[in-house]
């Protein structure tokens, strides 16, 4: 079965595309021939990925600048949307940010900030495409971008860790109400990858300890993501709802 071409001609948007695991998600559903939407802050990358994104095969590349943590600036982006082409098929949850800092001393504007971005955000998104699904009287899919932190904790990053948390949660409930309008919620649960996110820890002690830790002993690359991420949004998963689901080396499953 040819999962990539199940994508062909299909509307997918992806969240935080300007760069890491959304870059690569972009570049995986030109390649498909998506029809590609790509939203972030930091238009000038979004532009110089879209003719990329052409030149791999999308029929169409969307450029929305939004920022997730305003309910306006998502509400302009779905706007945007909406008078650019067909509805979405596909809907990724992808921008995250993360934040380093123990508990107690951590500021509160700290932790809103995160939760804007890694929960309320996924909220936001998740409801307005799956309004549309419903009132259009079809169904839909959506992939939320969750974490291993998202199943088990570490010091240092409680707010990263519970935001994850919640994305899962959110996955499982979401999927609940609206299975029966065959909108689909499912999550990818990635281990550790390179990304801008991350790799300047790899580089310490502290980053060469952790990939220690790992089964696979080794990060992860991006594009390990892919078989998930075509499954989840194609038919070839049309059975699956509410599945969260690790990529990770075996990290989860680490020796106690
Ligand atoms: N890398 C890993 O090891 C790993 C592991 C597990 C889960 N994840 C998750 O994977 C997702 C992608 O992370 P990444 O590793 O690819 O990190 P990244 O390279 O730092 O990318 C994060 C993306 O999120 C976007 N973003 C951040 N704040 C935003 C905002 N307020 N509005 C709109 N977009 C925003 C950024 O775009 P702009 O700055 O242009 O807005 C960027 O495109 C995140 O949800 C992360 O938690 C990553």
């Amino acid at each position: 079965m040819d999962l990539g071409a199940k994508l062909n001609g299909k509307r997918v948007l992806i969240t935080g595309a300007s760069s890491g695991l959304g870059e690569n998600f972009a570049r995986l559903a030109a390649g498909c021939k998506a029809k590609v939407v790509i939203a972030a802050r930091r238009k000038g990358r979004l532009e110089k990925l879209a003719k990329e994104l052409e030149q791999l095969g999308a029929p169409q590349v969307t450029v929305i600048e939004m920022d997730a943590a305003s309910e306006p600036s998502i509400d302009a982006a779905f706007a945007q949307i909406d008078a650019s082409g067909d509805m979405l098929d596909v809907v990724v949850n992808n921008a995250g940010v993360s934040n380093d800092g123990l508990a107690l001393t951590l500021p509160t504007k700290d932790f809103d900030d995160l939760m804007a971005v890694n929960v309320r955000a996924v909220w936001l998104v998740s409801v307005r495409a799956a309004q549309r699904w419903q009132a259009a009287g079809r169904g839909g899919s959506i992939i939320n971008i969750a974490s291993i932190q998202g199943e088990r904790v570490m010091p240092g990053i409680t707010p990263y860790s519970t935001s994850k948390a919640a994305v899962v949660h959110m996955t499982k409930s979401l999927a609940l109400e609206w299975a029966r309008w065959d909108i689909r919620v499912n999550a990818i649960e990635p281990g550790y990858i390179g990304t801008e996110m991350t790799d300047a820890m790899w580089e310490t002690d502290y980053g060469k300890a952790l990939i220690k830790r790992i089964p696979m002993r080794r990060l992860g690359k991006p594009e390990e993501l892919n078989g998930l991420f075509l499954l989840f949004a194609t038919d070839a998963g049309s059975w699956m709802t509410g599945a969260c689901v690790p990529v990770d080396g075996g990290h989860l499953c680490s020796s106690l």
